[in-house]
């Protein structure tokens, strides 16, 4: 549960961030199980890179097909000149997504955790629905930058409702690409949408307002266990992680059922169910 400091941070600054939410426990239950997600990964032909340096793709269906179901992807400098692999297999994946929540026996009850329905109540969610699940490793040397975004781009609604929960799985610092954030940006405008018109996506420009500089942004470094929750307005941003440590995470974007969610959101709920929380 949140205290009424935190409420008020989450309203103020957009953001707030709760200690040992998740025991440690929990914690390793999601770390083997991410492991051996990516152990038992049979990948085909193709070599599946997430980037936030291009958003825009022209058939990205490997991607689009994530939304029901669990896939990893390769960091972006995964591979070398010679295209090979420039570390262990398991360390050179970026992300698994888009549907851990739902599908894996493990992170399906750890996502729906009843305490993360009293916090989605009281930053004011009365009908939440989880979108999409992310486990982020951020790897050793090669871990990507994830650019300056606010999260509503991706899921976009009116209006717009989206709260991240954003779950340190390992201690996350400034020496391996922990969250930047802007306190109190979430009340600038939305800058950007993704669409999606069939198998092709676009980020179409909103608002030239600028992205936050070192000046106004603040890291927040988190240890294991540790919930940052967010206002889908709010710019956020993590560095390239050149450390000898991983920092993993694990993410939920949730939207209000009381909102309209876009039809052109990249991700659309077609044959899992869009739930809430445990009660
Ligand atoms: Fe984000």
């Amino acid at each position: 549960m949140l205290t009424d400091n935190q409420i008020s941070q989450f309203h103020k600054d957009g953001y707030t961030v709760v200690e040992n939410l998740l025991t440690p426990g929990q914690i390793s239950q999601m770390k083997d199980r991410a492991a051996r997600i990516v152990e038992e990964w049979d990948e085909d032909e193709s070599r599946h890179v997430f980037s936030t340096n291009d958003n825009n793709r022209t058939d990205d269906t490997y991607f689009l097909e994530s939304a029901e179901m669990i896939r990893c992807f390769y960091e972006e400098e995964a591979f070398g000149p010679d295209g090979r692999l420039v570390q262990e297999r398991s360390a050179c994946i970026n992300k698994i997504g888009h549907a851990l929540h739902e599908l894996d026996p493990v992170f399906e009850p750890l996502s729906h955790l009843k305490e993360l329905g009293e916090i989605a109540k009281q930053v004011g969610m009365s009908g939440p629905q989880i979108r999409q699940s992310m486990y982020i490793f951020k790897q050793p040397r090669i871990g990507g930058v994830v650019n300056w975004h606010q999260d509503a781009s991706f899921f976009y609604s009116e209006p717009i409702s989206v709260v991240t929960f954003w779950f340190a799985v390992e201690d996350a610092t400034t020496e391996n690409g922990c969250l930047w954030v802007e306190p109190g940006g979430h009340t600038s405008p939305l800058r950007e949408r993704f669409n999606r018109d069939g198998n092709v996506t676009t980020m179409e420009a909103l608002d030239s307002t600028p992205w936050p500089t070192e000046e106004n942004s603040i890291p927040l470094p988190a240890s294991a266990g540790t919930l940052v929750v967010f206002q889908g307005t709010l710019p956020h941003y993590s560095a390239p992680n050149r450390s000898d440590k991983s920092r993993q995470a694990y993410v939920l974007h949730v939207t209000d059922a009381t909102s309209a969610y876009a039809d052109t959101n990249w991700l659309q709920t077609v044959k899992l169910p869009l739930r809430g929380f445990a009660s």
